[in-house]
């Protein structure tokens, strides 16, 4: 866009200020992402330069004044940023200026704390199964066991996060396979409530919780699990243990077997695990659009997104979205695909 025909962009479309929710203040690329993703389905552009990016925390999107309001429901519903601006040209004291034209700032969307805080897995009633004991347990704030292999409970804004990733308006079914918990249920639930989840997770007592979360659960290990229909996606977080490191694979390969064509899968893991999950996705005949580290209170993830729909990732690759904190495969594909080279 140039100075000169920014007036006709502006006429057409909504500027849409995305403000970072402080936790993930240096997971800017990620947020970008997950917006990007979560809007496709309105034909969004990312604006690499727009108004408020010299501010910390903050980028922006362009939307059709026509479908201002679908995006609104939308932006309830992001993990990483948890406020929204929009960006008004029009005659103003403010001395901040884009593309040579005054600007003011309005509030346009700010989450509900409450209802955000009511979601955490702090405040999140779930239902345990104890071995030998009659009936299930509900308790609040179930955050596992506290081994290595049972860590459970994903911050709201990393579940949000990884459905997003995976275009939740265009998903019908959608598996995962590492449930723990059921931040990730939970999320899809409130982000798009016609999802229908599948879970998967190896310790049996987590399984009323699950159901409870309206899952249709699975206990069994993510390798031995068989299914008779392909999910639209697979959206989940593995264990982070060593010791877990080879059923994680195992698991993945199993279950990736079930996504469908044009599917999209989203995984979070650790930074550790990142890098031969990377090859695997890739290896995989996957191809990667979203690929960085994350610091989750000071523990090192990381956060994967691939599709088989090369038209999907060619999409991505037109909206100028950085792709990947590490090589890729993206952008050799989308040379391909566009002819670039
Ligand atoms: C990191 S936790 C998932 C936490 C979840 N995202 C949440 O919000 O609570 C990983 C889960 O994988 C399960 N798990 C470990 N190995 C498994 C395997 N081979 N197959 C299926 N589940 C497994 C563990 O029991 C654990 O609940």
């Amino acid at each position: 866009m140039t100075k000169a025909d920014a007036g006709d962009y502006i006429d057409k479309y909504h500027i849409i200020a995305c403000g970072l929710r402080n936790s993930r203040l240096k997971a800017k690329q990620v947020a970008v992402a997950e917006l990007y993703m979560a809007l496709l389905p309105l034909d969004i552009i990312y604006l690499s330069n727009g108004p408020l990016s010299d501010e910390k925390g903050f980028f922006c999107f362009m939307v059709e004044k026509s479908r201002i309001e679908a995006a609104k429901k939308i932006l309830h519903g992001i993990g990483y940023c948890n406020v929204f601006h929009l960006i008004v040209f029009e005659e103003t004291e403010e001395k901040r200026t884009w593309k040579g034209r005054r600007f003011s700032v309005r509030e346009f969307v700010r989450q509900d704390a409450d209802l955000y805080a009511s979601q955490s897995p702090h405040n999140r009633v779930f239902a345990l199964a104890i071995p030998g004991e009659n009936p299930t347990h509900v308790v609040k704030g179930y955050r596992g066991d506290g081994s290595l292999t049972g860590r459970r409970a994903l911050p709201v804004e990393d579940c949000r996060c990884l459905i997003n990733l995976a275009m939740p308006q265009k998903i019908e079914t959608l598996l995962d396979p590492f449930a723990g918990a059921g931040g990730i249920v939970y999320a899809a639930g409130f982000i798009n409530p016609a999802i229908r989840t599948t879970t998967i997770d190896i310790d049996p007592i987590l399984s009323p919780g699950l159901e409870m979360y309206g899952a249709m659960h699975y206990v069994c290990a993510a390798a031995e699990a068989r299914f008779c229909e392909k999910f639209d996606a697979i959206v989940t977080e593995v264990p982070f243990a060593e010791e877990s490191d080879s059923s994680v694979l195992e698991g993945l390969r199993n279950v990736l077997g079930y996504l469908k064509r044009d599917g999209r899968v989203s995984i979070m893991s650790s930074l550790r695990q990142h890098e031969v999950l990377h090859k695997f996705i890739c290896d995989s005949g996957l191809h990667v659009y979203c690929s960085y580290a994350v610091n989750r209170k000071g523990t090192d993830a990381a956060i994967i997104a691939a599709t088989g729909d090369l038209h999907l990732e060619v999409a991505y690759c037109h909206g100028n979205v950085p792709h990947s904190g590490r090589p890729g495969n993206s952008s050799r594909i989308r040379d391909r695909v566009m002819g670039y080279s």
